[in-house]
């Protein structure tokens, strides 16, 4: 009984997992290579995730991998419960969001995959129905707190940190470099969906790996003018332009977000090092307006599979690289204080 007891408060507080990696998938397809090919094996059930799904471990990686389940509620619901689970502890993990996302033709192409510097949000917003709006507003979506779209005044630093998550520059700069020059599949069947994009080099180059900002909506969006507002919110929140003199936008995704904020709150309780040690990657499956002259469809060219092998393409050598570099690290992590930044980006080679 004694004995029972001694066993238990030593186990406390002493989880039996602590990976180096958690690979953030949203929907199985993009978990599939994940699990055949890292590969993960090892399944243990996670009841209390939005995936409705296993987790998936790799005890020789240390690597843990889950699916979310789409949209914004479910991504905080699986990261949270997950963060809580006391079977693991989570506190020296980097974590891999690596999902597909729709294009923006003027800053890619299909195929292609984007490794994020911000994400945006674009759930919290006010809606006027266009046909009701006043005739010179180019929008219905307006930020919270303003009377019209893209509303003076802009928004205040404590405003802004509600809707964008800026994640740690070190750590995507070493990502970016690691992958910058893999060489991406490319097809026919692409060349022919962006020959269509006139007038937009960056639609028309080949697959290839780029930086820049992810919109995170719950709506499956499509068309000119939504791509439209997608850019100008994004700089609205975001602030600037991209090196380039581009808007950041770059990508349209649902998770990216949430993600963020769940991992945010789960700093504050000690559970992990938060949006400081998130990387989000981000393949894209399907460009986010049609080309010039075409009307937006509900069901645009979808290249799921390129999308989902671009991203295990790019994301593998980024886990791999992150697990010899934690492997590294002092058994006894957990008596120290969650180290900064700078200790889980590795050294350049
Ligand atoms: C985006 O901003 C540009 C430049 O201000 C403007 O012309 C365009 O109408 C805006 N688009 C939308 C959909 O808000």
């Amino acid at each position: 009984m004694r004995a029972a007891t001694l066993l238990w408060l030593l186990q406390l507080g002493c989880a039996d997992l602590v990976p180096r990696v958690v690979i953030v998938t949203t929907f199985p397809p993009e978990f599939a290579r994940w699990k055949r090919l890292l590969p993960l094996d090892e399944e243990l059930p996670f009841p209390g995730g939005g995936g409705s799904t296993s987790l998936w471990w790799n005890s020789e990686l240390h690597v843990l991998g889950m699916v979310t389940g789409m949209t914004s509620k479910n991504a905080a619901m699986s990261v949270t419960a997950l963060g809580h689970d006391q079977r693991f502890d989570l506190k020296k993990a980097v974590w891999l969001l690596a999902g597909i996302a729709g294009a923006d033709p003027e800053a890619g192409t299909v195929g292609g995959a984007v490794w994020a510097r911000s994400l945006v949000d674009g759930t919290a917003v006010k809606f006027l129905d266009p046909r009701e709006m006043p005739p010179a507003w180019p929008t219905g979506w307006l930020p919270q707190h303003r009377a019209a779209p893209y509303g003076q005044p802009l928004p205040s630093e404590a405003e802004r940190q509600q809707m964008v998550v800026s994640l740690n520059p070190r750590l995507v700069q070493w990502a970016y470099k690691l992958t910058q020059s893999i060489q991406l599949p490319d097809s026919e069947a692409l060349q022919h969906l962006r020959e269509q994009y006139h007038h937009l080099p960056a639609a028309q180059s080949a697959p290839a790996i780029s930086l820049g900002a992810t919109l995170s909506t719950d709506v499956f969006w499509t068309g000119s003018f939504s791509a439209s507002w997608a850019r100008n919110w994004t700089t609205y929140w975001a602030g600037g332009r991209g090196t380039e003199g581009v808007p950041q936008f770059a990508a349209s995704a649902m998770e990216d977000f949430a993600t963020a904020q769940a991992l945010a709150a789960l700093q504050r309780l000690g559970r992990s090092r938060g949006p400081e040690a998130l990387l989000v990657l981000r393949s894209t499956s399907n460009f986010v307006e049609p080309p010039p002259g075409r009307s937006p469809e509900p069901n645009m060219d979808f290249f799921l599979e390129v999308a989902c092998e671009a991203a295990f393409l790019v994301g593998e050598p980024v886990v791999k690289a992150l697990v010899r570099h934690l492997a590294s690290q002092p058994l006894k992590w957990w008596r120290r204080p969650l180290t900064p930044a700078s200790s889980f980006v590795p050294a350049e080679k």
